[in-house]
């Protein structure tokens, strides 16, 4: 079964075909980052006048580089939630149209679920259950994957994501956006061990996680050292940041493992890409003796073949839907 799916929820317009969930035949992606980067983050409205520009294009390349024909698709998969509200509305849209006039079913799909995914097309042999550490720009989710469409969620961020955490700390550091990335290359320039920053836990919620406080403290430090004209030790401050937010998530995976006895555990997400956190899950999952599945970096960001393939498995659940299918900001994964 050869799915068409659309993925427009931040700043990635992708669109892609993926054959049974499990394998990608295109994988098209227009980036918007370098036009967001001028403003330190992504504009709303920017984005979803990038979306309407570029995903027709992207659509049809997406059918030529998959070698195939519209009359070759047999369903339509799109981001319907969570996201920016109107990036999502506008792949939603499209893809609506795309199904109504292939007439194919049309399959909405959760972009936290898609993230999850993204490990079905890098390990075939990876089938549910699973514990997976959906870590992202938007979404910081610990989630118990009993089956592919039934999800429970077993932990979250109180306030900011991890990698919205990552992208502010950046600004400050005077590192473009998306920070991330360039927080990481930072990183391993130093040992770290310079600065103490907090390690927020919700006390009577042992899983949940807060990054404010700890992305406070950076926005601090840096102020602070700029009004005194003090030198900060930038990639000593970018290794402890990472470390800080390893040392919320890691541990946190590791005890919801634990309380629910799974044994296998796939990391999910743009951060999951942060080399100190996917280092610190190796040695996690290692003396634990759990398995741990760590999608290819290009998997972890935002694409188009995540949402084919968890597509896939909403298709098989007969979760499809009419054309009254609407965008939403915010929608919880097991819902
Ligand atoms: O999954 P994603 O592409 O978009 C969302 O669904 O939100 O994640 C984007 C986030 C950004 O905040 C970006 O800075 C972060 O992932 N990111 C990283 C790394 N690469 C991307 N964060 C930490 N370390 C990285 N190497």
């Amino acid at each position: 079964m050869k799915i068409l799916a659309f993925e427009s929820s931040c700043d990635e317009t992708a669109v892609a075909v993926v054959e049974d969930g499990r394998t990608v035949l295109s994988d098209a992606i227009a980036s918007q980052a370098d036009m967001h980067a001028l403003y330190g983050g992504v504009v709303p409205e920017i984005a979803s006048r990038k979306h309407v520009e570029v995903i027709c294009a992207l659509a049809e390349q997406a059918l030529r580089d998959a070698g195939c024909t519209r009359q070759d698709i047999d369903a339509v998969a799109v981001t319907y939630a969570p996201g920016l509200i109107g990036a999502v509305l506008v792949g939603v849209s499209f893809a609506k149209s795309v199904a109504c006039a292939l007439n194919v079913p049309l399959i909405p799909v959760h972009h936290v679920r898609g993230h999850i995914a993204a490990n079905y097309l890098a390990f075939p042999e990876l089938e549910p259950p699973f514990l997976a550490l959906a870590i992202s720009g938007g979404n910081t989710l610990i989630v118990d994957v009993r089956d592919y469409t039934d999800m429970e969620i077993l932990g979250s961020t109180r306030d900011d994501a991890a990698g919205e955490c990552f992208d502010k700390a950046a600004r400050v550091l005077g590192l473009p956006y998306p920070g991330g990335a360039p927080m990481d290359a930072l990183a391993q320039q130093s040992q770290g061990g310079v600065y103490h920053l907090p390690h927020a836990h919700v006390d009577g919620a042992e899983l949940d996680m807060s990054f404010s406080g700890l992305k406070t403290a950076v926005v601090n430090l840096a102020h602070h050292a700029q009004q005194v004209g003090e030198e900060l030790d930038r990639a000593a401050l970018a290794r402890d940041f990472a470390q800080a937010v390893s040392d919320t998530l890691v541990p946190r995976a590791m005890e919801a493992a634990r309380r629910t006895g799974r044994t296998v555990i796939a990391a999910a997400g743009g951060v999951a890409a942060n080399s100190i956190i996917r280092g610190d899950l190796e040695r996690a999952c290692r003396e634990a003796g759990y398995k741990l599945y760590l999608p290819p970096l290009r998997l972890c960001g935002d694409n188009g073949a995540m949402i084919g393939a968890q597509g896939y498995y909403e298709y098989l659940a007969g979760h499809t839907v009419g054309m009254d299918l609407n965008a939403y900001a915010t929608r919880d994964i097991s819902e």
